[in-house]
């Protein structure tokens, strides 16, 4: 009887155990669902539980029709449903049917830095993907931007792991309301494309988990991603695909991510490694399918005993918890999705406007009077560039796109005329060799009118997947076309189109007017036009520093880019961005942070509730904004703390907060600002924990990370 009793409690407990082992997420399912997935495992062959685990071609995941299991279909990527790929090879289908809605790239979107309009953007694609039939949408693009040469920063966001962080959660939360997973990526530290397949990166704890891990972090524990890629590269060592202290130690045991791994496309490099560190998902392999990692060689490794199929089924109940969340089995209750809408496209223009960033505006030359000039030389081969289709894994077959002479044109309404000038052309890259031609002809259109914008900056050829850029400098002699031009008519806007920095020193002071304007969208010439003319008032900040050169840069001054021997040291450390300029009393060209307006804004009356802060309390602290402009417009306070008296050395000062707030002209409003003190503190790698020693805490609050309007100096207890 003793004995018996044993056995049952045994049985119980082994059976409770199998249950939390094979649901990674056992506790968020309803009983209902996880009997199914425990009933679905039980029905499935080893050969069918492998085919849930890798893809059968270049987006899907094979079905397993006899139990009811659909393909599951993956779709790129950050700011738009890309087109519908061939199965087994890389070109397009030629489907006629999927010009979809364009977003501005990622860089655009933190520079609008208002999440609301993340998280709308998340809903769009949501939608769209849902009309296309697609499950996993292989966004948003998270990595830290670390050097101004990587030459994927455009479809990143920031060089900050705050604002990141919030526009991340706000995409995916977005996302995942339509019933598609996010997959946010790459996982970890692929913050370049110069030998992404092969570097290996080291940082210290302390850059880990203050710079490259917050915004994962915060995809996880605050927008609950249904799954993460990992990334090409390696870390400490170790393919990121199968590191057991990113994937499991980290990510799942203390962050508690209870998705899925997915692989980036092809970068899996074992069987048994990436199984058991955690890897769910093979996918981006070639034809045929059947001998990658997690195909065959799995069910083999699994009858040779070398890996338990408990392993295996726990992945299978993964991506079967996956489907669940996604109501895959439930299709009657699924979001249905729509596609090309016209909200989907004004959403499109909001984040286009909001996202331009007004860096310089001397003597008011902007925006340009409709009433006034008779007569617009419009230059540059960006004028007439549609960007959509570029940059590889995030390029959008975009349903259309209006291109910033379009778009002036469109809005000019025949109210002046418009000329347009070439200036430069696009060639092999690199090149800078000025085409004199074409600059004597733009600087000769550009004397004749009362205005010049050059259209200016860099195209997809150089902000693009799989290669960096090989330097800061304008291409195609844009320096002496913008030269030439401005000499020719000091009435001269420069508008840079580009996703990352880029050299602006050799002109920055003999140009008036100088905007950002991004690859905006498919609106981006109609917002972009609005800003130019008065109609939209510029709210966007840098969400990136421009430094004067490269060499200002942290990763080019103080760290190694892009290695060496396929090596890359983080000597920079925590002191990426703006942390390092600062930190090191570095003047960068254009701050973190900077973005003017048509109007402005005073900050007063800031003050917080009371003196002292306990640890476990929120700060509190208000100010009044005022627009005491001419101009009805939106500024985005940002909250900086400085922490002078920490044990270990912390940046000069460290963004915890921002709001953006539309004013109308002569409005006031009281902002508060509300975080735990806990916030404020720093990875302490030597204790490995977050610290926050009592002391003298200084809040900053500013219109950039260097146009600091308020100071407020609280103690914490
Ligand atoms: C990129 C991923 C992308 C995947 C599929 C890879 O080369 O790194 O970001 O989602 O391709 O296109």
């Amino acid at each position: 009887m003793k004995a018996g009793f044993c056995l049952f409690c045994l049985a119980a407990l082994l059976m409770l155990t199998n249950i939390n082992s094979v649901l990674y997420a056992a506790d968020k399912l309803s009983a209902q669902e996880e009997k199914k997935i425990r009933s679905l495992i039980s029905k499935m062959s080893l050969e069918e539980k492998a085919g849930l685990l890798h893809g059968n071609s270049k987006f899907y995941v094979e079905a397993v029709p006899r139990l009811g299991i659909p393909e599951l279909a993956l779709s790129d990527g950050p700011h738009g449903v890309r087109a519908e790929i061939n199965r087994d090879n890389w070109n397009y289908a030629g489907w006629t049917n999927d010009s979809s809605t364009y977003f501005p790239t990622g860089t655009a979107l933190a520079a609008s830095w208002n999440p609301d309009l993340a998280r709308l953007r998340g809903e769009v694609l949501g939608e769209e993907a849902r009309f296309r039939g697609k499950d996993i949408l292989l966004g948003p693009g998270v990595n830290i931007i670390r050097s101004p040469l990587c030459g994927r920063n455009f479809e990143y966001m920031s060089e900050d792991p705050y604002l990141t962080a919030q526009m991340t959660t706000a995409y995916i939360r977005g996302l995942q309301s339509r019933d598609v997973a996010a997959c946010v990526k790459h996982y970890l530290a692929n913050n370049q494309e110069t030998d992404r397949g092969s570097v290996d990166v080291y940082m210290s704890d302390r850059a880990l988990h203050e710079i490259y891990l917050p915004a994962f972090k915060a995809a996880v524990q605050e927008a609950g991603t249904y799954s993460i890629m990992t990334a090409y590269n390696k870390f400490r060592g170790l393919w990121c695909a199968e590191h057991p202290y990113l994937l499991d130690s980290l990510m799942r045991q203390e962050l508690g991510f209870d998705g899925i791994f997915v692989s980036d496309w092809n970068g899996t490099h074992s069987t048994l490694a990436s199984a058991k560190a955690g890897l769910d998902l093979e996918m981006g392999t070639d034809k045929p399918y059947s001998e990658y990692y997690f195909a065959q060689p799995l069910i083999d490794a699994v009858r040779k005993g070398e890996l338990p199929e408990s392993l295996v089924d726990r992945k299978v109940a993964g991506i079967l918890s996956l489907m669940m969340k996604l109501k895959i089995f439930d299709p009657a209750k699924r979001f249905e999705g729509s596609f090309n809408t016209p909200e989907h496209q004004q959403a499109t223009y909001r984040s286009a406007a909001e996202s331009i960033v007004l860096l310089k505006n001397d003597k008011g030359v902007l925006p340009l009077d409709a009433t006034k000039i008779k007569s617009l030389a419009v230059i540059g081969d960006n004028a007439t560039r549609k960007q959509s289709f570029g940059g590889q894994s995030s390029e959008i077959k975009a349903l259309y796109e209006v291109t910033p002479l379009e778009g002036l044109k469109n809005r000019a309404k025949g109210r002046f005329e418009i000329r347009f000038a070439q200036g430069y052309e696009k060639s092999q890259r690199p090149s800078n060799r000025p085409d004199w031609a074409l600059i004597d002809e733009a600087a000769a259109l550009a004397a004749q009118c009362d205005a010049a914008v050059v259209m200016a900056g860099l195209n997809h050829d150089y902000d693009t997947e799989s290669r960096d850029k090989p330097d800061m400098a304008l291409p195609y002699g844009q320096l002496e076309l913008i030269r030439a031009v401005v000499k020719a008519n000091p009435n001269t806007v420069v508008v840079i189109i580009a996703g990352s920095a880029v050299d602006m020193a050799g002109f920055n002071y003999r140009v008036p007017g100088l905007l950002w304007a991004w690859y905006n969208g498919m609106e981006g010439g109609n917002a972009l036009a609005d800003v130019l003319l008065g109609e939209v008032n510029p709210s966007g900040k840098m969400p990136f520093s421009l430094p004067f050169c490269l060499d200002q840069s942290n990763a080019h001054a103080l760290g190694e880019f892009p290695g060496r021997n396929r090596k890359v040291d983080y000597f920079d450390d925590i002191f990426v961005g703006y942390r390092w300029f600062d930190t090191y009393g570095i003047a960068p060209l254009y701050p973190f942070g900077h973005g003017l307006s048509y109007t402005q804004f005073e900050y007063s009356e800031s003050r917080a509730d009371k003196e002292e802060w306990g640890m476990n309390e929120k700060l509190r602290l208000s100010l009044v904004l005022s627009n005491t402009g001419r101009f009805d417009g939106a500024e985005v306070v940002q909250l900086y703390v400085s922490d002078p008296e920490s044990e270990l050395p912390r940046p000069q000062k460290e963004l915890k907060a921002f709001q953006k707030v539309f004013l109308k002209a002569g409005e006031s409003r009281e902002l508060v600002f509300e975080l735990p003190i806990s916030d404020l503190a720093y990875y302490n790698d030597i204790k490995r924990e977050w610290q926050l020693e009592p002391g003298t805490i200084k809040c900053l609050l500013g219109s950039s990370s260097r146009d600091i309007r308020r100071e407020i100096s609280i103690k914490v207890k």
